[in-house]
């Protein structure tokens, strides 16, 4: 599946702003390496580069739009296109930090602990990953998937997310490779310009994209059409014209 850096960055602020958090999370430690894993557009890697002054900081993503928009932003950092799924550099590393990606990744319960073994004594592995699936935006577009003439080729997209386990499943994952595990969940409303449109504008940058690669320009304009009407039902307009969209993230520290 390919990414856009343009189409991701026109809502960075609100994308960036559980990359703070998560950060803010991590106990004080003077890193010496730190690694962003899925680094986008580098947004989240510059959030590393200022906390960890003193550390080697590095990014990857399997995307190259993404890696030339990161070398852009942060010309001093080393970022390499590689996929999680088959990244095993052993590092070890103080913080591995992996915002808003692992859930385009699969099979949690092995790499989540053979993410945690390449940290060091004290180093702490950061995730966040929303946890939108049964939330309306995601919901729609599935049922909007199944019930057009595009259903076939449709019919994968769904599946390209990870689903997420529960937290007592990530905890127990990681507890037997780590001193402590600090899960919380969040749900950000973010107030969004231009009603439904602004709703499907933000999940054009990220879940909606398996559901609009494989259509043409016509089927995609039809496609968002019916998505953009089911959604003004579910994210009904305030009085300013704006949509509230509420969005849940779950958090995940683990510290070696
Ligand atoms: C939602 S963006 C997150 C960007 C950034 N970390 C942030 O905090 O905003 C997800 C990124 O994960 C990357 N990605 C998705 N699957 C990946 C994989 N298997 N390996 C590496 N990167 C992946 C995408 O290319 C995209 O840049």
């Amino acid at each position: 599946m390919s990414w856009s850096a343009k189409q991701y960055v026109a809502f960075e602020d609100e994308r960036t702003r559980p990359a703070r958090d998560l950060l803010a999370a991590i106990p004080a430690v003077e890193a010496r390496s730190a690694i962003d894993i899925g680094c986008g557009p580098g947004n989240s890697t510059e959030l590393l580069v200022e906390r960890f002054a003193n550390a080697t900081v590095r990014g990857l993503d399997s995307s190259t739009d993404m890696i030339d928009a990161a070398r852009k932003r942060l010309p001093q950092v080393q970022f390499d296109t590689a996929d999680i799924d088959t990244w095993n550099e052993n590092g070890p590393f103080d913080v591995i930090f992996a915002n808003a990606v692992l859930q385009w990744v699969p099979d949690h319960a092995t790499l989540l602990p053979s993410l945690a073994a390449r940290l060091t004594q004290g180093g702490s592995l950061a995730i966040q990953m929303p946890d939108n699936l049964n939330e309306p935006s995601h919901r729609l577009m599935r049922e909007v998937a199944a019930d057009g003439p595009w259903a076939s080729k449709l019919a994968d997209a769904a599946g390209q997310r990870t689903e997420m386990a529960s937290a007592s499943d990530y905890y127990s994952m990681l507890r037997s490779h780590c001193a402590r595990v600090d899960i919380w969940r969040t749900t950000y409303h973010h107030p969004l310009a231009g009603g439904a449109s602004g709703v499907v504008e933000w999940f054009k940058g990220s879940g909606l994209r398996p559901f609009l690669e494989p259509l043409d320009e016509a089927e995609k304009a039809q496609y968002l059409n019916q998505y953009q009407a089911a959604l003004e039902q579910a994210y009904p307009a305030l009085s300013d014209g704006s949509v509230l969209l509420p969005f849940p993230r779950l958090f995940i520290v683990a510290t070696r």
